[in-house]
């Protein structure tokens, strides 16, 4: 095998389209999420958050839920070749999964795996080349909240002989509703299958079951890996605090969602590209933020956009489910 791996990096990840990002990041004090996975240092960091925390690494009746899925989906995407789309692949473990499940059953697979950072796709690939040839593996790096012509650029990658299965597993919660899922339901085709997750919040109680899974964030490993992006400016711990909370979708969705902001307690100046940032004491900047839903919310925002859901699994925590759709003018 060579040890030349072929990645396409879309112009949305390009060094002055992520400069520009950067900036606005920094302008609007809201950090654009894709700026916690940037460098290699904090690809590890976040894969090791996610091997503690994640429920799908964690809780055997989540991993088990997923499992479940991926032998749903395979049973009902009726093709002998299958392309798999993994978006915001992450280290592709599910995909991985997914690919194996569908090979067992005797499909021919390829896989791109896409996200805005190139350690990502090439973690991703690795973990899927002990199902797929190499030659079968197109390692995509491309921001999905500003790239305008990926149904055109993944056409490219996608023979169309093959059946789409288009992934995107804990994705949901990081983007605007309203940015993502237009987008989103752009991508797919009337044949393509969408298999997705979302954290959602548990109980019958909407606002108490976002409040009671607050404390999942709040943990050394998320804080070590937040703080990365504001201590590799030059911020210093003690410059503030960050603080967790709740809060109400602005855009009046009625969804909620956990944010992380900094608070500053004393005066700090960040220099980028020339460019000055002052952050004044009681400032604060968002790091991040997670949307909770529930399985009629999804089923609702997905249906706004002509995505039907075809099959959910939820887990019995009732902290996460997968949900397999399609347009629904296809049925
Ligand atoms: C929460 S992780 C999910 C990873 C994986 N799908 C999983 O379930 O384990 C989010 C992933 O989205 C990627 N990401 C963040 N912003 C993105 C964007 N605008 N476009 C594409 N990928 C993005 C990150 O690099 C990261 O790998």
């Amino acid at each position: 095998m060579s040890s030349v791996v072929h990645v396409g990096i879309h112009a949305s990840q390009s060094p002055e389209a992520v400069r520009q990002d950067f900036l606005r990041s920094l302008r609007t004090r809201q950090v654009n999420h894709k700026f916690h996975y940037d460098s290699v240092k904090q690809t590890q960091k976040w894969l090791a958050l996610h091997q503690a925390y994640s429920p799908s690494r964690t809780d055997e009746d989540c991993a088990a839920t997923y499992n479940a899925s991926f032998a749903g989906a395979a049973e009902r995407i009726n093709s002998s070749s299958v392309h798999l789309v993994g978006l915001g692949c992450g280290g592709g473990q599910k995909d991985a999964r997914l690919l194996r499940e569908l090979q067992q059953k005797g499909v021919r697979v390829a896989y791109t795996p896409s996200d805005v950072s190139v350690a990502m796709v090439l973690v991703a690939r690795e973990a899927a080349l002990s199902t797929i040839d190499p030659q079968r593996c197109h390692p995509l790096v491309c921001d999905l909240a500003s790239a305008d012509d990926l149904p055109a650029v993944l056409a490219e990658y996608n023979d169309p002989a093959e059946a789409r299965l288009i992934t995107f597993f804990g994705m949901i919660p990081n983007f605007e509703p309203q940015l993502i899922l237009p987008r989103l339901a752009g991508l797919l085709r009337p044949n393509d299958y969408l298999l997705f997750s979302a954290n959602l919040a548990p109980g019958r109680d909407y606002a108490a079951g976002v409040q009671r899974i607050l404390p999942l964030y709040d943990n050394a490993l998320t804080r070590d890996w937040l703080m990365t992006f504001l201590l590799d400016l030059g911020v210093e711990q003690g410059d503030g605090e960050l603080r967790f909370t709740v809060e109400e979708d602005p855009a009046g969705s009625g969804l909620r969602r956990v944010a992380a902001y900094f608070h500053f307690v004393r005066p700090q100046r960040v220099q980028v590209d020339g460019e000055r940032f002052e952050f004044k004491v009681g400032e604060a900047i968002r790091l991040f933020f997670s949307y909770r839903h529930t399985p009629e919310r999804v089923r609702a925002l997905l249906g706004m956009q002509g995505v039907e859901v075809l099959e959910e699994w939820i887990t019995k925590s009732e902290e996460e489910g997968v949900f397999l759709c399609r347009l629904r003018a296809a049925r």
